[in-house]
């Protein structure tokens, strides 16, 4: 959802600009660009385009300035085309900013704009902020992004720069992420910590409602009255290591190949003997969990867990439809917000609604310091490491560790179950090790243009997740439904074109989701199936076979979700497409 980036310091600006900018593509890919104080002017190159694009226009460019803001762009207001890129400039060049976000009265302010006779070049809504700071200039950029500020209307986070003030960078932050990374004589901005990790690991998330001032020697932290805030930094614990490709073809692969070693680590954090929540789950009369795409199929099956294991009502809401409804939440509930990013508009405003409503909100986030974890009352952190593939994997099975041990932690049986849920890494591993069988599979199917996924129990959100994995990557359409509800519908697509991917481990549904196989090919469909090993029955049925070793019915989501993955993960691959960053996404999604 577009990354933004600044540098101030003694480096020349344009390298570690574009290296930030390269590690926050994935928020979005359609156009870079940059702008560097140079010699007292604003330079500033645009390319349409991922910023290899970018990179190859600088090339070969002597640029020294050491001051800079930088931008990768995932439209929202306007078409991609090099005018709409970001930075944006005031028409005399004097000040350069770049925004990730939405100003939802920017027709307003162009109104206002143009009749105070200011020439604005760009659709978008980006242009209006850069006009109003330099109308309102008098001398100090941070004063006159005060004077800005109450007129914009929306969720926004930008950084600007102006040539009369070469060493310093305002940035703000209003409902989308911005953060300071600290370094010696030099500070940085970013939209996530990803794009900081080479450069430092102390680092200042803002809050809403807070602005940056950074200098080389410093930074100063303001709320939007100007009033001067005090500000600990966190250090983070992500290595470069974990946020390069390590000899992987994508991120995706890599990050699939992590799982094992990732959920042991998520694992660890809550299964110690000690471990206890700050409050009782049978306290409250319900939990509602809020979340979307991936994090929401997480929680579908979280929902299965906390009402096995807890014995409370359970309700799943996508966000973006708890947030509008008349659902009532408040007192006595417990709201859990599922999100990898922390930052997904949807997410956050659903929870933080529930919240204002009396409900205790915990939250699931993988990125330290994000949004809905400072927001919430209670955060559980997935130990994933950065997941830089648009496509969510490791930090969906983390989620799951995370959902299973807060299920069982007060469960009478919980060491027994802990030590079932300490098998998973090494399962998850043996599943690994055929990837090279589930890629032959899954390349008799890379020519599909439909298929059905069908799982029932555990497994139907597992289906859910398998179809979303296979429609983001391969733009392949894929429907994930419940194997019992399919007669009541879906049935009628199926004939001797469509393959049926169908996840059936030997639990409690087993019996029922065979007949639901049988459904099938009484209809001529083609069955893909996964299954236990050994499992002969389901072996006859299915065109192709996947194995996945034994485990107890409760834990296998997280085993029967990896071939899954990987089967979209090889079919995009052969399609030649670019998985890492998938047409029309964006791995936060900062907009409603
Ligand atoms: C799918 C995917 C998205 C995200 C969704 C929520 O692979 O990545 O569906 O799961 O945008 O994002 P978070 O978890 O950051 O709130």
């Amino acid at each position: 959802m577009c990354g933004i980036v600044g540098y101030t310091g003694k480096r020349k600006a344009v390298f570690i600009l574009l290296e930030a900018l390269e590690r926050l593509e994935y928020r979005g890919y359609d156009s870079s660009g940059v702008a560097l104080l140079e010699d007292g002017r604003i330079f500033v190159d645009k390319k349409v385009g991922k910023i290899r694009e970018l990179i190859k226009s600088l090339w070969g460019k002597e640029l020294n300035a050491t001051t800079g803001i930088g931008h990768t762009r995932w439209a929202t207001h306007g078409g991609v085309c090099e005018l709409n890129a970001h930075p944006h400039t005031d028409g005399q060049g004097r000040f350069a900013l770049v925004h990730n976000g939405i100003i939802e009265n920017y027709r307003e302010l162009k109104e206002y704009l143009l009749s105070r006779g200011v020439k604005y070049v760009s659709e978008t809504d980006t242009e209006a902020i850069v006009h109003l700071i330099s109308l309102n200039y008098e001398g100090d950029l941070l004063k006159a992004v005060l004077k800005v500020l109450p007129m914009l209307k929306g969720a926004y986070a930008f950084a600007v720069i102006s040539s009369m003030e070469p060493n310093r960078i305002v940035g703000v932050r209003y409902g989308s992420p911005l953060v300071v990374g600290l370094g010696e004589g030099e500070n940085f901005l970013a939209s996530d910590i990803p794009a900081l990790i080479p450069f430092t690991k102390k680092v200042i998330p803002l809050e809403d409602g807070e602005i940056a001032d950074l200098t080389p020697d410093g930074v100063s932290i303001y709320d939007f009255e100007g009033n001067l805030k005090v500000k600990e930094s966190i250090t983070v614990h992500w290595d470069l290591l974990s946020a390069e490709k390590g000899g992987f073809k994508h991120f995706m692969l890599k990050e699939i190949f992590e799982q094992p070693r990732v959920v042991a680590d998520t694992i660890k954090g809550y299964i110690s003997r000690d471990y206890e929540l700050p409050f009782s789950l049978k306290d409250f009369r319900r939990i509602v969990i809020t979340a979307c795409g991936t994090s929401y199929h997480a929680g579908l099956i979280g929902k299965y867990w906390l009402e096995k294991f807890v014995g409370i009502p359970v309700e799943v809401s996508y966000a973006s439809e708890l947030r509008y409804s008349d659902t009532p939440v408040g007192e006595g509930d417990l709201v859990i917000a599922i999100s990898q990013s922390g930052e997904t508009a949807d997410t956050r405003f659903s929870a933080l609604s529930a919240k204002e409503k009396g409900a205790v909100l915990l939250s699931i986030v993988n990125v330290m310091g994000s949004a809905l974890s400072r927001e919430s009352d209670y955060t559980l952190y997935t130990h994933a490491g950065p997941e830089i593939g648009v496509a969510a994997t490791k930090t969906f099975t983390c989620q799951l560790a995370v959902l299973f041990s807060l299920a069982i932690s007060e469960h009478p049986e919980r060491e027994n179950l802990i030590n079932q849920l300490l098998k998973v890494p090494n399962l998850m591993e043996e599943v690994l090790s055929k990837a090279e069988g589930i890629k032959e599979v899954a390349l008799n199917y890379s020519q599909k243009k439909n298929l059905l996924y069908l799982g029932r129990y555990l497994s139907y959100p597992v289906a859910l997740e398998g179809a979303l994995k296979l429609k983001e990557i391969s733009y392949i359409h894929a429907e994930g439904y419940p194997a019992g509800e399919m007669k009541h519908g879906p049935i009628a697509l199926i004939d001797q074109h469509m393959p049926v991917v169908v996840v059936a481990p030997k639990d409690r549904v087993y019996e029922k989701i065979l007949s639901n196989i049988e459904e099938v090919l009484a209809r001529k469909g083609i069955v893909i199936s996964v299954g236990f090993e050994g499992d002969e029955n389901l072996k006859k049925l299915s065109k192709d076979f996947i194995e996945i070793p034994q485990v107890v019915e409760e834990l296998s989501p997280f085993l029967t979700v990896l071939p899954l993955q990987l089967f979209a993960y090889y079919i995009a691959d052969y399609l030649g497409l670019d998985v890492d960053q998938p047409r029309n996404l964006a791995k936060t999604v900062t907009v409603e």
